[in-house]
């Protein structure tokens, strides 16, 4: 009885179009509420502006909570980048204190409490929003606090420090940066990708080149070290104890993302030269090959057995933002990125029919249906997808020169508490942390991802 009422309710609701499609995105207007109410779906997975809870985090790290530290600064680019293209500000003063709440002690995004599980790659997250925020020219916080533009420039600065940097490998980062975590032997594309990403969005925006010839030698140890290969293809890592030479082969989208933006931001910066263009355009081949297969991102390394993880989870989003920005800066690449974001962003908000509000996000976008999986990843890569829709209505990241306002400091970030002083112990109770991808590490050597680094 109570299944045929359902039955009809459903049939009603078919005929009003509401159960097939949640959202529409064929007007502007359409797109702007559609990524409202992603927006604030999004937001009910942030408790940290409850009384209690730890501003700008997402619950976790892992046990505590399904979200390492990153998630959330990724997440603030997410939202930051949605302010900018629909130009709904209900959320900037949430965004501000989350953003300035987590600098740490030294104001360059190394906050003790996630010591245990901070990588390059995480502190680069939050160092990547930081820039974007100068460079959409997010709201300034006030004079006695950071700002942003040097906030970017303490994460690029300790990264750049030479403690940061050794001869394993012949150079490179590691993956994680304080020496008792485990991975602390592991250098890897992501760590190495945000820094690249920032220096080359730092040299565009200063106009200063010490940024760019950081991102060249970075770009050309990616290739000569093997995680970049002839055919643009970008691998995990490698460990320091075998020379970097035992690569994980595992593709994952946030790679080819971070290293096409940047590639793209020094094509803008070269003033358009031949061969950074030349690298944009083979990435963005490579990558649309890869990771876009019927023009619809899908995560290759996890998702046809939905063995992804809660960090897998949320790539789809940063490479539509990525992508979206790489239009504007090196336009030649515009009609060959729009079709393909226009394709896939419309299979995205067709998965996004679940859960007792009917509007819920999942992640197999080539599905066009709602696969039962749900997180603030799932919410952030639709939300991602839809506003960058409105690309084309916006103007260019901005610089110092051309409507920048983000106060910078070139030196900050350089005094800073180096967590590599062996003669400091690590934080007492701190287990060696898992953070990006260390579950997938771990994976390798138990032989679980064994067929993904096949070479
Ligand atoms: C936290 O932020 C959300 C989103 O803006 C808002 O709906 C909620 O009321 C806020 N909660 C508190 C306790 O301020
Ligand atoms: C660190 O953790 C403590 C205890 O949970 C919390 O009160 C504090 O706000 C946290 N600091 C940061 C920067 O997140
Ligand atoms: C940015 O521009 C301002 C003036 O518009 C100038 O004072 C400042 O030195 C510039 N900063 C950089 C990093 O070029
Ligand atoms: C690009 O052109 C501008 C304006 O002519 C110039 O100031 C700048 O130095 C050039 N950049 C590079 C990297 O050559
Ligand atoms: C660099 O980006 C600006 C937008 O900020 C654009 O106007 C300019 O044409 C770009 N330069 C090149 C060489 O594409
Ligand atoms: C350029 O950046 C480098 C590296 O941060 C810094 O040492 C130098 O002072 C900067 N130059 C200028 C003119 O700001």
């Amino acid at each position: 009885m109570i299944f045929k009422m359902l039955q009809v309710a459903v049939a009603a609701l078919a005929a009003s179009g509401v159960a097939s499609a949640a959202f529409s995105i064929d007007t502007t207007e359409d797109i702007k509420e559609t990524a409202a109410t992603i927006a604030w779906d999004l937001l009910q997975y942030y408790k940290g502006n409850q009384s209690g809870q730890t501003p700008g985090i997402l619950p976790g790290p892992p046990p505590a909570g399904d979200y390492y530290w990153w998630e959330a600064g990724a997440m603030w680019g997410t939202l930051i980048d949605y302010w900018k293209l629909t130009g709904d500000d209900s959320y900037n003063g949430l965004i501000t204190d989350a953003m300035l709440w987590q600098v740490g002690p030294f104001k360059n995004y190394m906050p003790p409490n996630v010591t245990a599980s901070l990588g390059n790659d995480d502190q680069g997250f939050w160092g990547m929003t930081a820039m974007l925020a100068a460079e959409n020219g997010f709201p300034d916080p006030p004079a006695d606090q950071p700002q942003w533009l040097a906030l970017a420039q303490a994460v690029f600065n300790t990264q750049a420090a030479p403690d940061r940097h050794d001869d394993s490998c012949n150079g490179g980062l590691r993956w994680q940066i304080p020496w008792a975590n485990n991975g602390y032997n592991y250098k890897n594309s992501i760590a190495n990708g945000c820094f690249f990403n920032l220096g080359a969005r730092l040299a565009r925006y200063t106009n200063n080149e010490t940024y760019a010839n950081w991102a060249v030698d970075t770009w050309d140890w990616m290739v000569k070290v093997g995680f970049m290969d002839k055919d643009y293809n970008i691998y995990d890592g490698g460990h320091v104890e075998h020379d970097c030479k035992d690569i994980n082969k595992a593709q994952f989208s946030y790679n080819n993302g971070v290293f096409l933006q940047g590639a793209a931001y020094m094509y803008n910066y070269t003033n358009g030269s031949a061969i950074w263009k030349q690298r944009t355009q083979s990435l963005l081949d490579a990558t649309l090959k890869t990771f876009f297969p019927k023009d619809i991102a899908y995560e290759v390394a996890c998702e046809e057995h939905m063995s992804c993880t809660t960090d897998m989870l949320s790539f789809k989003g940063y490479m539509h933002r990525w992508l979206a920005v790489v239009t504007q800066i090196a336009d030649f690449t515009a009609p060959q990125i729009l079709r393909v974001l226009k394709t896939s962003t419309e299979a995205a908000v067709a998965t996004c029919t679940g859960e007792a509000n009917g509007r819920t996000c999942g992640f197999k976008w080539n599905t066009k249906a709602y696969d039962g999986s749900h997180g603030a990843g799932q919410q952030m890569n639709v939300l991602g997808a839809v506003s960058s829709l409105l690309i084309g209505q916006v103007k260019a990241p901005v610089t110092n020169t051309t409507g920048g306002t983000s106060k910078g400091d070139p030196n900050a970030g350089s005094q800073y508490d180096t967590f590599n002083d062996k003669k400091l112990p690590p934080t007492t109770g701190d287990k060696a942390g898992a953070s990006i991808l260390t579950l997938l590490v771990l994976g390798v050597a138990l032989g679980t991802f064994g067929w993904m680094s096949a070479a």
